[in-house]
């Protein structure tokens, strides 16, 4: 019997997504499998949102942002009813593998299906960038783009009036997307939740910038640096912006990137990244492998257990916010 293979994206989506589903679609007929398309993530696993897909089914979407395959949080799959509609769901169609795009939220999925005999493999894909076992994960890339030409934008105005703007950028309690836009736009300061600061600090380096004829300050702050705090602080920074305006007298503003990071096209890194692990994703369904994970490492493509790479934390490449720091001292 030929063997089917589910594929589903799942937490939030990512640029680049679609390539993923792409690749996977023709490598599995490649393989001489069969691939099925599970709609809207665990939700529409439970609801038997489950149809087949061809070549056809993946063609001109390599260049689209989002997912064909829609994504839905589910929280009826944290339950064991959920979980056993849900394989039920997949020996109705004759899928006994499941080929998972998403974040660590959706490898845990992966591992429930797992212990109901489904073979897994999760591939990683969110704009955080907070999965470990892999140098980036899917939608990272695309997303820094976008965020610098925001910055580059937002660059053009506040020379203009001479401000100070306070850049929130996504990446839940991660601090990638805002070092890595940071270092590449010239910011001022970036505020991350993995590195200390002191807002006192950073207002001195804005009078010395000023006094030394710098026209406007740049502040990359991460939605982290609020989301670690207890209780949570959403947009914080407003407060940031606030607590600045105050302290330096200067007029500050607040941009607060939001959604825009999670669409667009998908840049050639996100498409060859997504492309090369969901290839490498097929190839262990076919040698009947479970469990795993795919990452990209120093451009290499390696697999790890589920269980080890949720156990890790990713951290920040300090060396990158050094080299910021050293940067923007004037
Ligand atoms: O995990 C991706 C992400 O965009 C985070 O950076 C952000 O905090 C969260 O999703 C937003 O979730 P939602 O799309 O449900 O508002």
């Amino acid at each position: 019997m030929t063997r089917r293979i589910g594929i589903l994206t799942s937490g939030g989506d990512a640029p680049g997504m679609n390539a993923a589903v792409r690749t996977l679609v023709r490598a599995a007929l490649s393989f001489d499998m069969e691939p099925y398309g599970i709609y809207r993530g665990y939700h529409g696993l439970i609801n038997d949102e489950i149809e087949p897909l061809n070549s056809e089914s993946v063609s001109g979407i390599i260049q689209r942002g989002g997912t064909i395959l829609k994504s839905a949080r589910s929280q009826e799959f944290m339950t064991p009813a959920g979980i056993e509609k849900a394989v039920n769901n997949l020996k109705q169609h004759q899928i006994d593998a499941v080929a998972v795009i998403g974040g660590d939220g959706s490898f845990r999925g992966a591992l429930e299906l797992m212990k109901q005999g489904i073979q897994v493999i999760g591939i990683p894909a969110t704009i955080d960038n907070d999965i470990p076992c892999t140098d980036y994960s899917i939608g990272f890339d695309t997303a820094v783009n976008t965020v610098m030409d925001a910055v580059n934008k937002i660059r053009d105005t506040a020379s203009s009036h001479e401000r100070i703007y306070i850049v929130e950028v996504m990446g839940r309690r991660c601090g990638y997307i805002a070092l890595y836009s940071g270092l590449a736009c010239g910011a001022d300061s970036i505020l991350i939740p993995e590195a200390k600061f002191d807002l006192d600090e950073v207002c001195t380096r804005i009078k010395r910038a000023y006094d030394v004829g710098k026209s406007h300050n740049i502040i990359m702050v991460a939605e982290g640096v609020g989301l670690n705090l207890k209780p949570p602080v959403e947009n914080i920074s407003v407060t940031i912006g606030k607590h600045i305006q105050e302290h330096t007298g200067y007029e500050t503003r607040i941009v607060i990137l939001g959604h825009i990071q999670r669409g667009g096209s998908p840049t050639v890194n996100d498409r060859l990244l997504a492309s090369r692990l969901a290839y490498q994703a097929v190839r262990l369904i076919a040698q009947g492998q479970t469990g795993k994970m795919v990452g990209q490492i120093e451009k290499q493509i390696k697999a790890f257990d589920l269980d080890y790479a949720l156990a890790q934390t990713k951290t920040i490449d300090m060396e990158y916010y050094h080299l910021a720091e050293i940067l923007s001292t004037l």
